[in-house]
């Protein structure tokens, strides 16, 4: 099958299709209210750092086991470990993953194309009543919306590598760029607004402690898409003559980038509608952020320009957002979808089709477990509370296997697969790497000080959330 592989144009368009899978939802708004509320510049500062020496180093790894293999996450434990029996769970989990999350980031990106509709029908003010937030996730428009998203991932999945996923990343994230510019030149513009940068970038080191290091070391890593087979199948559609450290640095760069210059968005926004907003009372979580909070500020706007004008900022916000999800639910379904083409010979149609029957029930019955169905509802007691079963899957998937699945790369490419394999790999493509700094660092790094950080996040989530219970205290 890999002689037939389907492969990206150009690096450029690698990239792309990895910077628009890392860009996502909580770029957007989680990044900005988090760095916010931990110390502005502090957690700037941290953020950067983690992902240059912690998350980038994970990333080229992941990268160098898919070009290596031309395979899916499965095949590429497979094929890299000589055929080890033990190493397919490694695999099996790597593809799993992906499934999982896509099933829940699919829940919440229909929700954002809900809204988007809604701006569009000139219906603004009701999105900013706080309560409409809980009912609209109970409606049976939902499952209308959730049909709509689904085709549109279909479409793009289903053209492939090149005249799908690379089109569909080649045209949303300069869209995105702009829309994105565009928003933060016309909030920067608004009254207050530089109360909110000021908050934003003024570095607090005082909100430095375990918990908050902890905070920035997962989101970077979750941010960057590390863990998911993302980047592992994405670089197994790159040439061997791409360069694999450079495109990996672009990417990370590009992701924080997009989450730093969402803080210029987000909180002068927040800051011009409350000058006095404690930023301690603010949510971390994107979702009520999105749903709950920020409908009210993009209404406000109509003060400033009309109820008109403010549907359009609102629309070009949820857009953007839109855009954002899109390509990161594009990327997470191409893991199953290629671990299926290539591991039981489906066509990517076939493939496609199993997926959308099997992430489709999954998701409809997610949908269902925010009160429209009891048990589903209260589908499980852990940690000391009753979870849904959307709960569940971001729990369990998001939040604890993901810093499993980079520590098994970690050990993979350097105990089993070999730091030579390693180094080679990454040597093609980018000759000025063989023997420097970056090539010592990412040796070390990996067989060291990574896996370990990496474990102690595990057990640590393993720990608070499923028995409450903190281990290192944090
Ligand atoms: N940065 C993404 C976000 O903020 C997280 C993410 C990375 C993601 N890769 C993904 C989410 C793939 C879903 C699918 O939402």
């Amino acid at each position: 099958m890999s002689a037939n592989r389907e492969h990206f144009s150009s690096r450029l368009g690698f990239i792309l299709a990895a910077a628009g899978s890392a860009v996502g939802i909580g770029n957007l708004v989680g990044f900005p209210v988090s760095a916010t509320k931990n110390g502005g510049g502090a957690f700037l500062l941290v953020y950067a750092l983690f992902v240059a020496f912690i998350c980038l180093p994970v990333m080229m790894a992941e990268m160098a086991m898919g070009r290596k293999s031309q395979k899916d996450p499965y095949g590429a434990y497979k094929d890299l470990s000589g055929g080890d029996k033990r190493w397919s769970i490694a695999g099996g989990l790597a593809v799993l993953t992906p499934f999982m999350i896509a099933v829940f980031y699919m829940v919440i990106t229909v929700w954002i194309f809900g809204y988007l509709v809604q701006t569009a029908m000139g219906n603004l003010d009701a999105l900013a009543n706080p309560s409409h937030f809980g009912q609209f996730i109970n409606q049976t428009s939902v499952f209308w919306y959730m049909l709509l998203v689904g085709l549109i991932v279909n479409l793009i999945l289903v053209g492939g590598v090149k005249q799908g996923i690379e089109k569909a990343a080649k045209f949303l994230m300069p869209t995105l760029f702009v829309l994105l510019t565009g928003l933060v030149a016309y909030v920067l513009t608004l009254d207050n607004a530089m109360a909110g940068v000021r908050y934003y970038i003024v570095p607090d080191f005082s909100k430095m402690d375990a918990s908050v290091l902890n905070g920035a070391l997962s989101q970077a890593f979750f941010s960057l898409s590390l863990g998911m087979g993302i980047l592992m199948t994405y670089a197994s559609y790159i040439s061997k003559k791409d360069d694999i450290v450079g495109g990996a640095k672009m990417v990370a760069i590009t992701d924080s980038l997009v989450a730093f210059i969402a803080g210029l968005m987000v909180l002068p926004a927040i800051f011009s509608f409350n000058p006095a907003t404690n930023t301690d009372e603010l949510s971390e979580s994107s979702v009520s952020m999105i749903f709950e909070f920020l409908p009210k500020i993009l209404l406000a706007t109509q003060s400033d320009i009309g109820y008109v004008g403010a549907s359009i900022v609102a629309f070009i916000f949820f857009l953007l957002v839109f855009f954002a999800a899109i390509t990161s639910l594009v990327s997470i379904v191409e893991v199953p979808t290629s671990a299926l083409m290539e591991e039981k010979n489906l066509s990517r149609k076939t493939a496609l089709l199993v997926l959308a029957a099997s992430t489709g029930l999954l998701t409809v019955l997610c949908t269902m477990s925010f009160g429209m169905v009891d048990w589903l509802t209260q589908f499980v007691n852990y940690g000391g509370a009753n979870k849904s079963l959307f709960d569940l899957v971001y729990d369990v998937f998001y939040d604890t296997i993901l810093p499993l699945n980079g520590l098994m790369v970690c050990l993979f490419v350097i105990y089993r697969w070999k730091k030579s394999n390693l180094n080679a790999e990454l040597e093609q493509g980018c000759e000025h790497y063989k023997g420097s700094f970056g090539e010592k660092y990412v040796n070390f790094s990996l067989s060291t000080f990574i896996p370990v950080i990496l474990l102690i996040i595990f057990v640590n989530t393993v720990s608070t959330k499923f028995f409450a219970f903190s281990i290192f205290g944090f």
